[in-house]
């Protein structure tokens, strides 16, 4: 059965559905998607198990729910909760919406992550250990794919300023480059030779120290399942979502621009600063709008205008003053 909520978007998040009851109110949602581009959108993403053992049996589980960071609000409601974690883009398991039964195989534990590059000392943490020395907090941001689709998420982790802090990187630094894990036999996708894995991305040193951007371990209230880039990924949510690496091993700090996976790919339709820009439109689609991802056919789903830095020019737009000769946009 497919359910219209007319123009959810508009509601404040408050006035929301909870979460609770529409994980009882539908159990079965089918979904469909139109294809545009290098990163298509897949077929359907069918509705199965949504949380898993592996995300359920996290060694962290006892720091969720963190309390929600009230100085980012957003004026739509939360996307479905069965819709973050079954409509996903993650090519290692396949370039489908539909992954989240393949990523399941991704082992979250043990998991560790390398701080290298130029700091004052290279390091090697655990996950649990890292994720237990950082302020958890939730926030709810909005993601904004570059495919023209967006979603409202309640995410939970650390501002990235703590864990750059935290690595004591010298002055002469100038970006982090961030690489998601690489292991074929169970990721499937990793086996497609055409593609440059492992996944990379990177920031400016300035922008991995804004507020703003957030290193995930959660999603709606608990630990993050696989699907959503368990056990820590990247959300930088004024710039396209391809930025916001999953499933990060490993953080460079560099003084060399890192070029990051789409880029090598395509570089004339993925740059690396990605920054949201309704009048910029895609080499081969409009930004000027985008699709309110909701359950059901994406008939229905509610076509909005896009926002300059996806509305959160407030707090990052100064970074970028200085920087006009950069194809900031793409
Ligand atoms: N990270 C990795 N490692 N692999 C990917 O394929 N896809 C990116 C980004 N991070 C991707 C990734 C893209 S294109 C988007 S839109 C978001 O993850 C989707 O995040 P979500 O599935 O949690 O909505």
């Amino acid at each position: 059965m497919l359910i219209k909520r007319p123009k959810g978007w508009e509601l404040p998040e408050s006035a929301a559905t909870p979460e609770h009851v529409y994980m009882n109110r539908r159990k079965f949602l089918a979904g469909s998607a139109t294809s545009i581009g290098t990163i298509g959108l897949g077929g359907a993403a069918s509705i199965g198990s949504v949380r898993t053992a592996a995300a359920l049996d996290d060694p962290t589980a006892d720091l969720y729910p963190a309390a929600r960071n009230e100085t980012y609000t957003v004026e739509r409601a939360l996307t479905p909760e069965e819709v973050v974690t079954t409509y996903n883009n993650f090519y290692e398991f396949g370039s489908s919406k539909n992954v989240h039964e393949a990523s399941q195989s991704l082992p979250l534990r043990p998991w560790q992550v390398a701080i290298d590059g130029m700091v004052e000392e290279e390091m090697l943490l655990d996950i649990d250990e890292l994720i237990r020395s950082m302020p958890l907090e939730e926030r709810v941001y909005r993601l904004r794919c570059v495919e023209a689709w967006a979603m409202t998420v309640p995410w939970t982790g650390f501002a990235m300023r703590h864990l750059v802090e935290r690595a004591r990187p010298l002055s002469s630094a100038k970006y982090v480059r961030m690489e998601t894990f690489e292991d074929p036999e169970v990721a499937g996708g990793q086996k497609q030779h055409w593609y440059p894995w492992p996944y990379v991305e990177g920031l400016t040193m300035a922008e991995a120290m804004n507020d703003l951007t957030l290193l995930v371990t959660g999603v709606y209230g608990q630990p993050a399942p696989p699907q959503n880039g368990a056990p820590l990924r990247l959300m930088t949510p004024w710039k396209y979502g391809f930025k916001s690496i999953k499933s990060i091993v490993r953080f460079t700090i560099t003084y060399e621009r890192p070029k990051s996976f789409w880029e090598e790919i395509q570089a004339a339709e993925y740059g690396f600063w990605a920054n949201i820009n309704p009048e910029v439109p895609h080499p081969r689609w409009s930004q000027a709008e985008e699709r309110i991802i909701d359950e059901g056919s994406s008939l229905f789903w509610d076509k909005v205008p896009s926002q300059l830095y996806n509305g959160y020019g407030e707090f990052v737009a100064d970074m970028y003053t200085g920087l006009e000769d950069e194809q900031l946009f793409m």
